[in-house]
């Protein structure tokens, strides 16, 4: 019963920059949910008395343009030659944002959308920076800070908590593919209930350890079954499930011998091609929307990383409001 209650579908009012947008089906887990609204201009939506249909430029066709962002040099960032330090800025074309509704959620509005969810994100480091900026957004300044150091501890788990909005955040260490399998084929099928929100991503420590991209596309073919295997059996709406990529790897700046012997772009393209082959992502068959960390790190550039693998907080800043507004658009579709 107590459960039962968290699936009702309830209303909700999300301000976007303070104005408000839409309304739409809250909380991502709740089902069912209110038929699809079109993403319309704010000015011509505050007009309309009843939310219209969805237009050919809302809705699904809008989230292959989720990763269309542009990076520029922040107003006011040092640039003075020394290399270092300057901090880039992402942003969605303006004509885009709109045409899509596409929007930067605020503390509120993240947590608005978000209440009641558990959101998990398992993997690497990569995956750790993702909910580092997850938290960034969701926690006072404060408390983001004071959640760093445990969310950094070496290869540990971690869980934040937003009381207010019943939110959950885990951070589970997966390095390795056959973490990821094992999660989704025993830790989560015995669990009392799922995620609303699963986010996996790994492939660097195979890159470094096995060097081998069909031996990865294997093990993605295992975390890809169990994905399916664990929503088939559900009889409740399935976690929205994402792909976290591999990030673009600027090889002379890794800094260990092993990591610069193996992790190259030829090898990063070989590993992409085994997730996009290998049955992870919707359009495969599989589960997953991917979250095209290449391409944003890639597009945020060489001055945004300083150690050829990480990045600053800004592109998993990108990252993660790419996967919000994937939500807010999901969560329209759920009908
Ligand atoms: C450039 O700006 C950075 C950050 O403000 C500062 O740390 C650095 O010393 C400056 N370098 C030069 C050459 O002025
Ligand atoms: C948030 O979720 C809780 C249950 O988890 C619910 O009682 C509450 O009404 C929700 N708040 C909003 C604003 O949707
Ligand atoms: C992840 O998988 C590797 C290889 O199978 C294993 O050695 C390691 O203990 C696993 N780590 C965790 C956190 O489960
Ligand atoms: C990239 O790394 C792989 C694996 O170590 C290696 O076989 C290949 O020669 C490297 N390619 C380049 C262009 O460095």
């Amino acid at each position: 019963m107590g459960l039962a209650g968290r699936h009702l579908s309830r209303n909700k009012v999300l301000f976007f920059s303070g104005a408000l947008f839409i309304s739409l089906a809250v909380g991502i887990h709740l089902s069912p949910y209110l038929p699809s609204l079109s993403l319309p201009h704010l000015a011509s939506f505050l007009l309309l008395p009843h939310p219209v249909s969805a237009s050919a430029s809302s809705g699904s066709s809008c989230v292959q343009f989720l990763h269309r962002v542009s990076w520029s040099n922040a107003a006011g960032a040092a640039d003075n030659g020394s290399g270092g330090g300057k901090a880039r800025a992402w942003s969605w074309p303006p004509s885009l944002a709109s045409a899509c509704g596409f929007a930067r959620l605020s503390r509120d509005d993240a947590s608005l959308l978000l209440n009641g969810s558990w959101v998990m994100v398992a993997g690497d480091s990569q995956a750790r920076l993702l909910v580092l900026a997850l938290l960034r957004l969701l926690l006072d300044p404060a408390a983001a800070a004071a959640a760093e150091p445990e969310l950094f501890r070496r290869h540990s788990d971690y869980r934040a908590a937003v009381p207010a909005r019943d939110i959950s955040v885990d951070f589970v260490w997966a390095p390795f593919e056959s973490n990821l399998t094992r999660l989704l084929r025993e830790d989560l099928r015995l669990a009392p209930r799922l995620p609303d929100v699963l986010v996996l991503g790994s492939g660097l420590w195979h890159m470094l350890h096995v060097t081998d991209a069909a031996s990865y596309g294997d093990a993605l073919a295992s975390v890809a079954g169990a994905a399916k295997s664990l929503r088939s059996q559900l009889p409740e709406p399935p976690p929205h499930m994402f792909w976290l990529g591999l990030p673009h790897l600027v090889n002379h700046m890794l800094n260990t011998d092993a990591k610069r012997a193996h992790m190259n772009g030829t090898m990063v393209h070989a590993y992409d091609r085994e997730v996009d082959r290998r049955g992870v992502l919707r359009g495969e068959g599989g589960s997953f929307l991917l979250l095209d960390v290449g391409k944003l790190t890639q597009g945020c550039g060489q001055q945004c990383t300083a150690d050829g693998m990480h990045y600053d907080g800004d592109v998993y800043d990108a990252v993660m409001h790419i996967m919000l507004n994937a939500l807010v658009i999901e969560s329209q579709q759920r009908i």
